[in-house]
């Protein structure tokens, strides 16, 4: 293991080359040393350690007297973060004021898309914004640190979590990411509004075998290079405050103990000064994992491994003293995490003020619904519109509004969301019901997603007769996605397949709204429906979105930003996979097709799915519009390049239908021929276009050849000489504006 990321620390020095060192911060420094060289030993370790939020109020401010605490999480009542804040300021000895910290994942009271939804609008400065507005509103009731933005990397929906991730790209993530951080942290992080970051779970947890949570992540060294450490490099790059590791081992070590990832890639590749905070008593979770012998070793290992900051598990503040006296850790190694520490809390100006203004409410400002309904809307995906069946024409007068999702303001929200008041939620039957001269025809039919009574499906039906369109809202409840909610089959639950056949069966024009924590297999529900909108769990303004959209107020401009399974046996599925020895050309014999004692053969096999066949139901980076685009004319500034030029890419677009529309232009390449295998296809751009209706223009990329590097058979980050395709797309899957270069 050692050897290994000896290695690997090889490569990464070039890796490095592109991140600057961060400009040392000279006052913020001196502070911190005059302050560590007061502080006795307990008071030190007390900084190391964050307690959860406890109910009495008493024995938390005991701790905070004694110096035992660095950071509180869950604690979100103003009232008593001040309280708490006066303790530490004027009852500790030192008068070290205290992080306070929360899960604020997609919003705290306003709350925006899940971050899966929030990556399908591939809109960086909408995300930025809803990033800001979760900031401005969090940091109002006191909290000034958010264990957010979750970037793994995630190909397996099975996985719960995928819902708080931007997906299966790489790239797309690493963007993502950047611009949630730049949200949270604003341009400064010692104004009151900044809220300190966290790019977590670092790293591989998005890799969890079985798509099982918590579970052991099989990832090769360069794997890990190439695909699920560059959103971490770029997070420092963006000046991430902090990191968490993560629960997962990979390959033998689980991230707490990772020196390599916390020491050698971190501080050594990516000059971060960033803090390090386990997950929840991931430290003492090593015991479960075998690596670690007692609570002792756990403190050591990590600590050693580069840990700061340690997440409740409480084995720092009870062993670190002792590991001390034996020699096990070092006082400098203790002085450094509490470095990291003090830094961030003297960065975020909480010496000067670390309290909140109990009087002020900002949530729910009437710019922060807007902003957040515009990404909310650009989050919609449209994967059907069968004879342009949306938008709905003026002659529609009657709606039937069913399904378990279409008046479920907590559950539309999605995973994480402790603070956000349901009742600020707009539903689709709230959103609808606002509409002047459309009468609503609402039968919920199934009292929640994994309803299995199937008698409110007959009412439905009913309903369904006397309108002049259905709209049928189903998917999965919050709580069926997100941390440890992982499932095994995922398709819709309870009745909710059923309903949506039998709605299918009444001549109506029948559109289903999907809104979900992850892409589920919903082949079935597409042939069914007459058009399909896929929201991920759209949060606060979700209704009026989707009513905009169906209405056609708005146009859909969503592209999937994971790919979507016909079956849940093809996971982990995703766009940018090598392309095997054996490729499957699409005309393979199914099982259906396959004679009865057809006999054994190797000869002329590929490798797909007797049952699923090959390709995915959608492919990444797939959206349909009201309108319709073409591309065309695409162009290459040059055709041979060296390792160091930047090649100009341009392309018209034409928007040929009825719609002003947005379209998701995206540009992929393939590296022919590599040292080592390379993906069929990677996103190296995207840009939302908006056109009129009609309307032509010239779209233009830049891709510079750095950025095709990647691990190369040396383990050396490289470019390497070689032809590449390059296509100009409006997703992964299509091929039609295709071109070539050299690089030299
Ligand atoms: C465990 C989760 O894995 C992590 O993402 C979260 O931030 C912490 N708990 C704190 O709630």
């Amino acid at each position: 293991m050692k050897r290994l990321f000896y290695t690997l620390s090889l490569a990464l020095a070039l890796v490095s080359c592109s991140t600057a060192p961060k400009s040392a911060d000279s006052a913020v420094d001196q502070r911190v040393e005059d302050l560590l060289s007061k502080m006795t030993l307990e008071e030190k370790i007390g900084q190391l350690n964050q307690l959860s939020s406890m109910n009495n109020l008493e024995d938390m401010a005991k701790q905070i007297r004694e110096g035992r605490v660095g950071s509180i999480l869950n604690e979100v009542e103003p009232g008593r973060i001040n309280a708490l804040q006066r303790i530490a300021k004027d009852e500790s000895r030192l008068g070290i004021p205290i992080l306070m910290s929360r899960d604020v994942i997609h919003g705290f009271k306003t709350i925006a898309p899940i971050p899966l939804g929030q990556a399908a609008s591939f809109d960086l400065e909408a995300v930025e914004a809803a990033a800001r507005i979760a900031a401005i509103e969090a940091t109002n009731d006191g909290i000034r640190w958010t264990f957010s933005p979750m970037i793994d990397i995630a190909r397996d929906a099975r996985w719960g979590r995928i819902a708080e991730g931007y997906g299966e790209d790489t790239y797309l993530t690493s963007l993502m990411g950047a611009a949630t951080i730049r949200g949270y942290q604003g341009p400064d992080l010692s104004d009151p509004t900044s809220m300190a970051a966290c790019a977590k779970h670092f790293c591989g947890y998005g890799a969890s075998e079985g798509g099982r949570d918590y579970n052991t992540a099989n990832i090769t060294p360069r794997q890990l290079l190439d695909v699920y450490l560059p959103p971490f490099q770029k997070a420092a790059e963006a000046g991430a405050a902090t990191y968490m590791t993560s629960f997962n081992e990979i390959d033998g070590v689980p991230s707490t103990a990772n020196s390599y990832l916390l020491k050698t890639m971190l501080r050594d590749a990516w000059h971060s000064d960033a803090m390090v905070v386990t997950d929840w008593a991931s430290t003492s979770e090593m015991l479960a994992h075998g690596n670690t012998y007692d609570r002792a070793d756990v403190a050591a290992k990590a600590i050693n491994a580069g840990v700061d900051m340690e997440m409740v598990g409480e084995t720092f503040i009870q062993n670190l003293p002792q590991l001390l006296k034996e020699g096990r850790v070092k006082l400098s190694t203790i002085d450094n995490a509490v470095r990291n520490v003090l830094r961030l809390k003297f960065r975020l100006g909480l010496f000067e003020n670390p309290y909140v203004d109990e009087n002020k409410r900002v949530a729910y400002a009437p710019e922060f619904i807007e902003k957040t309904l515009k990404l909310a809307t650009e989050s919609a995906i449209l994967l059907k519109n069968a004879d342009e069946t949306l938008p709905l024409s003026s002659k529609v007068k009657t709606v039937a509004l069913v399904g378990p999702m279409a008046d479920a303001a907590y559950e539309q929200s999605g995973t994480w969301t402790f603070d956000g008041d349901a009742s600020h939620t707009v539903t689709p039957l709230a959103a609808l019901q606002a509409i002047n001269g459309i009468k609503v025809l609402y039968e919920p039919a199934l009292t929640h997603c994994r309803d299995q009574k199937a008698a409110g499906i007959a009412s439905a039906v009913a309903k369904a007769k006397q309108a002049d369109v259905v709209i049928c809202v189903v998917g999965e409840e919050a709580i069926m996605s997100g941390e440890a909610h992982c499932l095994a089959d995922i398709n819709l639950y309870g009745k909710q397949k059923d309903l949506v056949e039998a709605l299918s069966k009444t001549g109506k024009p029948l559109v289903t709204v999907i809104m979900a924590g992850r892409p589920l297999t919903i082949a079935k529900q597409v042939e069914e429906s007459d058009a399909l909108l896929y929201m991920f769990h759209p949060g606060t303004t979700g209704g009026t979105a989707l009513v905009d959209l169906l209405f056609g107020k708005a146009v859909p401009s969503g592209k999937t930003p994971v790919t979507f399974p016909y079956m849940v046996g093809q996971v982990p599925i995703y766009y940018n996979h090598k392309n095997s020895g054996r490729p499957a050309a699409g005309t393979e014999l199914l099982i259906d097709q396959t004679p009865v004692g057809a006999g054994q053969t190797s000869l002329g096999c590929s490798s797909y799915w007797l049952d699923a066949g090959f390709g995915p139901l959608f492919p990444f980076g797939y959206g349909l519009s009201y309108t319709t685009f073409e591309y065309s004319n695409l162009k290459l500034s040059k055709t041979e390049l060296a390792k160091n030029e930047t090649l100009h890419v341009t392309f018209d677009l034409a928007n040929t239908g009825k719609y002003d529309a947005t379209e998701i232009c995206q540009l992929y390449i393939r590296d022919l021929v590599g040292s080592v295998t390379r993906p069929i296809k990677e996103l190296k751009g995207f840009k939302r276009v908006a056109l009129k209706a009609g309307e032509k223009t010239t779209v233009e990329f830049d891709l510079n050849m750095a950025d095709l590097a990647f691990t190369t058979l040396d383990m050396k980050h490289e470019v390497e000489p070689g032809d590449f395709k390059l296509w100009v797309a409006a997703n992964s899957d299509d091929n039609t504006n295709e071109a070539s270069f050299t690089v030299k």
